[in-house]
């Protein structure tokens, strides 16, 4: 449970606010590589802790991240035309580069006006199927992320995107609630739950939700570390060969200030909430893995389809006028109603209302990996605005992994089987990562 001014801080984004101070000193996902397929193709309307942008790709394939509205007399760029090298404003013709060079101005033909001007520009980079902009003060980004999904070969990665109308932490927490999996999941973790028995699914390389016991009431160890924090979640498995008890742990760690990386048998997936604003959530999924990867049948596993969601504008669609899109029907062989993972996560979450009062919870020890998560993002709020550089600013993150369900003996250590997690952050900060 939270008071209601730690809900404000941890919820609220925009650019007078705490949290949205910290999150702008990160580069941050704006749009997806493939939402921009082509050089002068269209243009597009995004926006990002509240603030609105528009993302063109230029004839020489450069993406360009601009204030949406124009500096002449604020008419949306988003109705620009994209073409030789830049994007002119439909109302007076006024064209911009993508680093906000003034390059023509139709009604005002004084040179010299064009130099001494710029517009509003931001700096932009492309990597692992995603666009991403930092849009905090100048001067004070961190050096650009490295995830391991940025290496290899890019069919080993798959990118998928969905925009949600609700608060970014309540998306969030669900990827830190260990114990929800085995439950709301049901229909991916334990298909025979009618029969009171567990059976774990076989050869599902690509589920997150292929749990390997049905215990479901874990126990939860968390640790933090220079990124925010990993935990595991322990359940009671099957007895291993000599007959003791035996333990199987899934770990899971949570990247400050928007990322976690959930585990399935052969992959990792990446998971980004990045607010669009206070109640809109951009979702970037990155499937990533040691062989080729089946896009389809993520999108299959995570029930990405319409009518809730299409590949194209990738907003979410659920509304209470239908239930959400339930179908009550299906609930005697499905635990949801719905279809998939990704549709039942985001369903839920929009369930709770666009910002979730948490004044009113009732928490209990499964829920611990979820007060943790907001007890680092308030202390990295906090550090930040006393000066210090906020949790994971300028860290290389190739090395942190989640683990999928693995069954340990009881003495083991969980943290040695992901060592790169304690790793990341020992060595010391570069000076721009510094604040
Ligand atoms: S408002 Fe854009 S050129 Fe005038
Ligand atoms: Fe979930």
């Amino acid at each position: 449970m939270l008071t209601a001014e730690e809900n404000e801080i941890l919820t609220r984004v925009g650019p007078q606010t705490p949290m949205g101070r910290m999150m702008r000193r990160f580069w941050l996902p704006i749009c997806t590589s493939a939402q921009l397929p082509e050089a002068d193709g269209d243009p597009l309307r995004m926006s990002l802790l509240g603030e609105p942008f528009v993302v063109f790709r230029d004839t020489d394939g450069q993406v360009g991240v601009l204030e949406e509205l124009c500096m002449h007399r604020g008419v949306s760029l988003a109705l620009g035309r994209v073409e030789q090298g830049g994007i002119r404003c439909l109302y007076h013709g006024w064209k911009f580069g993508a680093d906000g060079t003034i390059l023509d101005t139709p009604n005002h033909c004084n040179a010299r006006f064009r130099e001494r001007m710029k517009a509003p520009a931001f700096l932009v980079r492309e990597a692992g199927g995603l666009v991403w902009a930092y849009i905090g003060p100048k001067g004070r980004q961190p050096e650009f992320p490295h995830y391991a999904f940025m290496d290899g070969p890019s069919e080993h990665g798959a990118v998928i995107r969905l925009n949600t109308p609700v608060n970014y932490l309540q998306l969030f927490e669900g990827g830190v609630d260990s114990s929800h999996v085995g439950i709301l999941h049901s229909n991916q973790a334990n298909p025979t739950w009618m029969n009171d028995e567990f059976t774990a699914r076989e050869d599902e390389d690509f589920n997150p939700g292929a749990l390997a016991s049905g215990d479901n009431a874990p126990t939860l160890d968390i640790e933090d570390t220079a990124f925010g924090f990993h935990y595991v979640a322990k359940r009671q498995g099957p007895p291993a060969a000599d007959g003791n008890p035996a333990t199987s742990i899934r770990v899971t760690p949570a990247i400050l200030p928007v990322t976690r990386i959930i585990p399935a048998p052969a992959f990792q997936f990446f998971v980004f909430e990045v607010p669009q604003s206070d109640t809109v959530t951009s979702t970037y999924i990155i499937a990533h893995g040691p062989k080729p990867i089946d896009r389809a049948e993520i999108i299959r596993i995570m029930g990405l389809k319409e009518p809730f969601w299409n590949d194209e504008d990738c907003d979410f669609r659920a509304d209470w006028a239908n239930r959400l899109g339930q179908d009550r029907s299906r609930m005697k062989d499905n635990w949801t109603g719905f279809d998939g993972i990704e549709q039942e996560d985001a369903v839920l979450a929009m369930s709770m209302g666009p910002i979730l009062d948490r004044t009113r919870e009732h928490m209990v020890a499964a829920d611990r990996a979820v007060i943790h998560l907001r007890a680092r993002l308030l202390e990295s709020v906090r550090r930040h605005e006393e000066g210090e550089a906020p949790i994971a600013h300028g860290l290389d993150l190739a090395d942190v992994r989640s683990l999928p369900d693995t069954v340990i003996a009881q003495d083991d250590r969980w943290q040695d089987l992901v060592p790169g997690n304690l790793r990341t952050g020992r060595t010391a900060m570069t000076d721009k990562a510094r604040p």
